[in-house]
């Protein structure tokens, strides 16, 4: 598939009087991988930029790179079209460019606004006592700007994982940023935490600031950018306005090969079906509404949905683990009643629980029986 003739290098979107923060010619090794191999990247003031590209392309240590994290072998950086160097994450945050990492940073036994303020002077009553009420005064302000409602005396440990990752965004409000730069924020978020999100995204770009955003969500991108630079191999492949992009076009930029529905159809086709072995009918229960397929022998069948969209809820209540209120489970053609895990286990079924890693390890237990994560009694 050929490229849309409208995509082109960074140097060629923004004109030089519109660009806010600028990459030339970047490169970056680490032992046996060079991951950045000469990136431009330009970013317009009061635009969302996707940058986007496969697994190991380049993106985080290109993004690293725009916060102070790591030092390029080669290349510059501009900000307001003037030279800068930032030689650590806090010269970053002191030019206003605000990184939102992947994985939290928050101190989950202290409460909100102390973690808001961690790190930044708090604010102080005579004698350098901590002005406690100014203190939860001035996060709740924060949160109020960014349209969030989250109590600043709740401890973090409280929260669920989604507002976990809001606090972790209003944390770097303290000093509103220029430049917001997000890895993968939604990757925890629920569809209505991805609406707050979507919305202090906007409210930033209103005021001609920039915003850098990481996603492999082909739809967000689409939703929330207005250009996407392509990564691969540690090159960049291209940069244009969404409105000049498909996802097929994207797709093909990011792997070199053709992705287009046509042939995505033809290998499906090309893959011998077996008989069915699972199918479900009509399935209610909390969190589910009207869900019905049919899995044959040989075939992954992938559930695709933002958190909160229902697809951890399908797959407990095939499992037993959540009550079904209506509709039928068939396997190889037999109607089962799958009431409990055990029942589930007993006919075949598994399930691998998305509680993993630490949180299996610190707060939760799974289950010997059924694996599910363990609060109270099973
Ligand atoms: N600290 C590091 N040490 C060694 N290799 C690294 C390091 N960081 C990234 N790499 C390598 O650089 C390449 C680009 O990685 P990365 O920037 O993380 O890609 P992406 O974020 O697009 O998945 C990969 O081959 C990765 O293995
Ligand atoms: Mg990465």
């Amino acid at each position: 598939m050929a490229l849309a003739p409208s995509v082109s290098h960074a140097a060629e979107v923004f004109p030089m009087e519109k660009i806010l923060f600028e990459a030339q010619g970047l490169t970056k090794s680490f032992p046996g991988v060079k991951a950045l191999k000469g990136v431009d990247f330009q970013l317009g003031p009061g635009s969302v930029h996707a940058l986007v590209g496969e697994n190991g392309a380049g993106k985080s240590t290109l993004i690293k790179i725009l916060s102070g994290v790591y030092q390029p072998d080669q290349g510059s950086l501009k900000l307001d079209g003037t030279p800068l160097t930032l030689e650590s994450p806090r010269a970053a945050r002191n030019h206003g460019i605000l990184t939102i990492h992947q994985e939290l940073s928050l101190a989950q036994n202290l409460s909100v606004a102390e973690n808001v303020f961690l790190g930044v002077p708090k604010p102080k009553r005579r004698l350098g006592m901590i002005d406690w009420a100014e203190l939860y005064e001035r996060t709740q302000a924060i949160m109020h700007g960014l349209g969030l409602d989250i109590d600043p005396k709740q401890p973090i440990h409280r929260l669920k994982i989604g507002t976990q990752q809001l606090v972790e965004i209003a944390k770097g409000f303290v000093v509103e940023p220029r430049i917001l730069i997000l890895d993968e924020p939604t990757a925890a978020l629920s569809v209505h935490e991805t609406e707050f999100l979507f919305n202090i995204i906007n409210n930033i770009k209103a005021k001609g600031f920039g915003v850098i955003y990481i996603s492999h969500r082909m739809e967000e991108i689409f939703e929330i950018a207005d250009v996407a630079t392509v990564l691969r191999d540690g090159s960049e492949i291209g940069t244009a306005p969404l409105s000049e992009l498909t996802p097929d076009i994207i797709a093909h930029m990011m792997t070199g090969k053709d992705t287009s529905m046509v042939d995505r159809a033809t290998f499906r086709d090309g893959v011998a079906r077996g008989d069915e072995v699972l199918r479900v009918e009509n399935l209610y229960a909390a969190g589910v509404n009207d869900v019905s397929f049919s899995l044959h022998r040989g075939e992954i069948l992938g559930f695709a949905g933002l958190m909160g969209a229902g697809r951890s809820e399908i797959a407990q209540t095939i499992y037993g683990a959540q009550a079904k209120h209506a509709g039928e489970i068939y396997l190889k053609g037999r109607p089962v009643a799958v009431s409990s895990p055990q029942a589930a286990l007993a006919n075949g079924i598994g399930y691998t629980t998305e509680v993993r890693g630490w949180q299996l390890s610190s707060s939760l237990q799974s289950c010997p029986r059924c694996l599910m994560p363990r609060i109270g009694s099973c």
